[in-house]
């Protein structure tokens, strides 16, 4: 199967992985055939692409790091709290502990684990969707660190709350596309604090927990807010979420910006590590990191475009591709399956949303 953006999807095409709705409910199951009224009606709720069936990739599939049953359940889990805090100040926590859980086991009982975040959603869905990212790729991050059961918990709790505050600022500030103002901002940077003041009303949470909603936009060179503290005095959980949380944003699409690749994101990272974020810290993050997950077209320095068909852990730069086009833009009659590990000569110079 492969990742195809909307605008690219035609009649007639398989989907490969079930599309859900913002309310949990299922849109398009995996195996309909597409109709005209089904892409018009994922336009319309604005999601940017769909996994269909590709009989180049045939037999090749993706792994997700965790089920999507339980990020569906997860990202309603948030959405029903964000909403209960909106009436009052009493929430229960007890799903989300159990959630929390079952995320850990699932990203435990992988033996590999390159993330690869390819979320299906609507870009109005960004939080919950966000939320969950933010918490699994924390967790991934503490596991390389060699937390225990109990410090995964923490971190990953906190980690889905993070952004918890946000339902204290006003919705145009929050949604608003434009450049905020300077007071629009200064209200934004309240939703640390804000977090921090709810999660202190939840007796089931810990410290730990809550100080990552409240120093999860601090840097370590200590131009963050909303305090400015720096380095070490940042809690480590909190050095963790603001990468996960910083690189998940900017490789989704935003109702003002699209998203960026993942290897600009990982560029990115990499280069602000040490000022703005831990340096050890973003180093582990991004091994994790699918650079080029399978699915994903390529361009070569040749010319020549395929799909990565394999991941070479220990070289993200240098999957097995398979080549469809050749370097004039023909198409090949049989594929080719080449393998950067032993062809130095090619090189992924980008990445390309749907080729043909
Ligand atoms: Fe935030």
């Amino acid at each position: 199967m492969k990742l195809i953006t909307i605008e690219n999807l035609t009649q007639g095409m398989k989907v490969a992985k079930t599309v859900y709705k913002s309310n949990g409910s299922v849109l398009l199951s995996e195996g309909i055939v597409l109709k005209d009224s089904y892409i018009q009606k994922l336009k319309e709720l604005d999601i940017k692409q769909i996994y269909v069936y590709d009989d180049e990739l045939k037999g090749i599939h993706t792994q997700d790091i965790i089920r999507e049953d339980t990020r569906n359940k997860a990202k309603m889990i948030i959405k029903n709290i964000m909403d209960e805090l909106n009436v009052s100040s009493n929430v229960h926590i007890d799903k989300i502990l159990i959630i929390v859980d079952q995320i850990i086991e699932e990203i435990l009982s992988h033996d590999e684990l390159l993330i690869k975040l390819e979320e299906i959603r609507a870009v109005d869905e960004y939080t919950f969707g966000h939320s969950v990212n933010v918490s699994v790729l924390s967790i991934i991050t503490g596991a390389c660190l060699g937390y225990t059961k109990e410090e995964l918990k923490e971190l990953g709790l906190g980690a889905m709350l993070h952004d918890i505050g946000k339902v204290r600022v006003p919705d145009n500030i929050l949604n608003k596309p434009g450049k905020l103002t300077e007071e629009e901002f200064h209200e934004i940077k309240k939703h640390t604090i804000y977090g921090y003041e709810i999660l202190k009303t939840i007796k089931d949470i810990s410290e730990t927990s809550r100080l990552i909603a409240l120093y999860h936009h601090e840097r370590v060179d200590g131009q963050g807010y909303p305090l400015s503290i720096k380095g070490d005095e940042i809690h480590e959980f909190a050095r963790i979420v603001s990468i996960a949380d910083v690189y998940d944003a900017l490789t989704s699409d935003r109702i003002y910006k699209k998203r960026i690749k993942n290897y600009q994101a990982v560029e990115y990272l990499l280069t602000m590590s040490g000022h703005q974020f831990d340096y050890d810290i973003a180093k582990i993050f991004v091994n994790n990191i699918a650079l080029y997950p399978v699915g994903e077209g390529v361009l070569l320095n040749t010319g020549e475009k395929g799909f990565v068909i394999k991941v070479n852990k220990d070289f993200p730069t240098r999957p097995v591709i398979r080549i469809l086009y050749d370097s004039k833009g023909d198409r090949l009659i049989k594929p080719v399956d080449v393998d950067l590990m032993f062809e130095n000569s090619k090189v992924i110079i980008d990445t390309v949303d749907d080729i043909k």
